[in-house]
């Protein structure tokens, strides 16, 4: 996820730039530049300095040519290559005439470099991106000008793309254009404007358009003309602001988690865009480790923190049940002091959002003195953790602001699966036909996460119910254990309201004797495996008085005859039921700390980041 942005026809190119990175960085912070048209050259400045990227960008471009009014900027949250300068964009063409802007994941950028490197190019980054420019460059060869080099550039990219072209030969154009990735346009006086979202041009202009996906942009002072991928003019559609610049870079939502609970959709698929082949082989790319090596593995054991922890034990069940793999799940401040048994043959994967939790760090560094060989699953290119493992596994989540882990959580859920299926797939525990069947089923996630956020005001209805309870069990067998985990979790963190998740068989051995009138059971009745089994756990603590709240699955009027208040989800396979099953779990922590009248991105006494033991 990264921001975009770019002007033509203005007198000051350059301020619209770095007002508008500024206001982007909440897309990315890891590395920012701009690209400007002067009068024989283009002007290119990038930095990469994380939080400070934009800032510096300033200070570097005092002495950038001035008057030019055309250019392009980037803030930059990496998904290929290191977030280092090399790899920041603008990128350019060989000549240095083509500049370009890209947010989003080129998935067949392997074959398109290939292609390209054959025709005599080189290239300088480790991104997807890069290539791009070369293939405008070598398009313009047989083309009628950038418009018409970026329309056939367009024909051979597999992706999501939101991107931003400009070239010296026609100084006052930008050719933009989208698929999947946001991009709007937009005018004031001779001046037009491209970013990828409403925050970077508020403050110029409040006359925008929506570009849909596979629409052409172009750009010129005063003007802005979209064409279909064919070239045949299409109706804009307005877009109406009423936003302050705050509220746009929440999207319009009250806070950040609103707003990244919504993104979960667009990270399941961007977490699998590019992974799965159309022959059906798990391609991870950075994973680093060759087929023999995964066949050599005949353990797992998964260690993280917090959520992070959560997302592994849901894995558990995939590896175990797809790989055939024994896996252990622990929590890296255990793992760090427990002694265990490691070799060459066990794969340890380190699962961290930020990739810099220090017990998770220290607990992959161990595992590495013991020969195991160490994977990572993170958020963050280029972390602590990510250089220092065998092989990573990223996560295309981009900036999770809010405190409490929400669509990190399911990009990682999403991440292992496919890293289960890979292994599956090598030492074939998983029939072909059985792995195309998870794996469709995995691409159907999006919209049925997308179904579940959408019936977030059921889940606000029961939270007003529930405003007086202070004790909640959350209970949860098999898959649904780990759902019960992060829902408790999540109360806890944003509501401050006492929270335990428990594995419901385990009721009967000691949490039975708490269960009273005024407590709140929520119970994860969904994954048909266990759910006769997890109904009887719910009568017992009915029957000792306790308000039950079932997240159940559409159509299921047994779970509903027992429940005071229900929350319906729709249908999944058992493994990957937690997916859609933490989302009104999210929601109801959200709605209650709502309620109490709390920060939710900002919980008390907690950090994004944990970097002391
Ligand atoms: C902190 C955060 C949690 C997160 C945990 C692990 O406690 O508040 O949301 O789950 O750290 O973080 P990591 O970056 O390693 O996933």
């Amino acid at each position: 996820m990264c921001g975009i942005i770019g002007v033509t026809g203005a007198g000051d190119a350059l301020d619209i730039l770095l007002d508008g990175l500024e206001r982007l960085e909440y897309r990315g912070y890891d590395s920012a530049g701009i690209a400007l048209i002067d009068s024989s050259d283009i002007y290119r400045v990038r930095v990469a300095d994380g939080t400070h990227s934009v800032s510096i960008l300033r200070e570097q471009t005092k002495d950038a040519p001035p008057g030019c009014v055309t250019g392009i900027g980037h803030t930059r949250w990496a998904t290929h290559g290191q977030p280092n300068e090399l790899n920041a964009h603008p990128h350019l063409d060989c000549a240095g005439d083509i500049a370009l802007i890209h947010n989003g994941i080129i998935e067949n950028y392997a074959e398109l470099a290939a292609e390209m490197v054959a025709s005599g190019h080189t290239l300088a980054s480790h991104t997807d991106t890069e290539v791009l420019p070369h293939l405008i460059e070598e398009c313009l060869l047989t083309s009628d000008g950038l418009v018409e080099a970026v329309r056939k550039a367009l024909e051979k990219v597999r992706g999501a793309f939101a991107i931003g072209v400009v070239s010296l030969a026609e100084p006052d154009l930008i050719v933009a254009a989208r698929r999947i990735s946001p991009l709007i346009v937009g005018t004031a006086g001779n001046a037009s404007f491209l970013a990828s979202d409403i925050p970077a041009l508020l403050e110029r202009t409040r006359d925008l358009v929506v570009v849909e996906d596979d629409q052409i942009v172009e750009l010129r002072p005063g003007s802005v003309k979209i064409t279909d991928l064919e070239g045949n003019p299409v109706t804009p559609r307005p877009l109406v602001v009423e936003w302050d610049v705050e509220a746009a870079q929440k999207d319009g939502y009250d806070d950040f988690m609103t707003k990244e609970m919504n993104e979960q959709p667009r990270v399941i698929a961007d977490t699998m865009r590019g992974r799965v082949e159309s022959s059906g082989r798990i391609f991870l790319d950075q994973l680093d480790l060759s087929r023999e090596e995964l066949a050599s593995i005949t353990k797992v054991s998964i260690v993280a923190c917090g959520s992070s922890y959560h997302a592994g034990l849901v894995a558990k069940y995939a590896f175990e049940r797809w790989a055939r793999l024994p896996v252990d799940v622990d929590i890296a401040s255990e793992f760090r002091y427990r002694d265990p048994v490691l070799d060459s043959n066990t794969l340890v994967i380190g699962v961290s959002q930020s990739g810099e939790t220090v017990d998770s760090l220290q607990a992959m560094r161990q595992a590495k003195q013991s020969n195991a060989r160490v994977v990572v699953v993170s958020n963050v290119v280029d972390s602590s953790m990510a250089r220092e493992a065998d092989g990573v596994l990223y996560t295309r989540a981009g900036p999770e602001i809010g405190v409490a882990a929400t669509k990190t959580v399911l990009a990682q859920i999403i991440a292992l699966e496919l890293l289960a299926l890979r292994m599956a797939q090598v030492r074939g525990t998983l029939a072909e036909g059985a792995v195309a069947e998870v794996v469709s089923e995995l691409w159907s996630l999006e919209g049925t996460v997308q179904e579940a956020l959408a019936r977030d005001e059921d889940v606000a209805a029961v939270a007003r119910e529930l405003v007086d309870a202070r004790d909640f069990f959350f209970l949860g067998r098999h898959a649904g254990f780990p759902t019960a985990l992060e829902g408790a979790l999540k109360l806890k963190e944003i509501s401050y309201l006492h929270a335990e998740g428990y594995p419901a068989g385990e009721l009967k051995h000691g949490p039975l004797a708490v269960i009273e009138p005024g407590c709140v059971v929520v119970a994860v009745a969904t994954g048909g495996e266990m759910k006769e089994k997890i109904l009887s756990n719910v009568s017992e603590v009915k029957a000792r008085g306790a308000t039950v709240v079932l997240v159940a699955e559409d159509g299921d009027t047994q779970a509903a005859s027992l429940a005071d208040y229900l929350l319906m989800v729709p249908r999944t396979s058992t493994l990957l039921s937690p997916v859609k099953d933490i989302v009104p779990l999210q929601q109801l922590a959200y709605h209650l700390a709502r309620n109490r009248g709390l920060d939710v991105d900002r919980p008390r006494n907690l950090a994004k980041t944990v970097t002391v033991e």
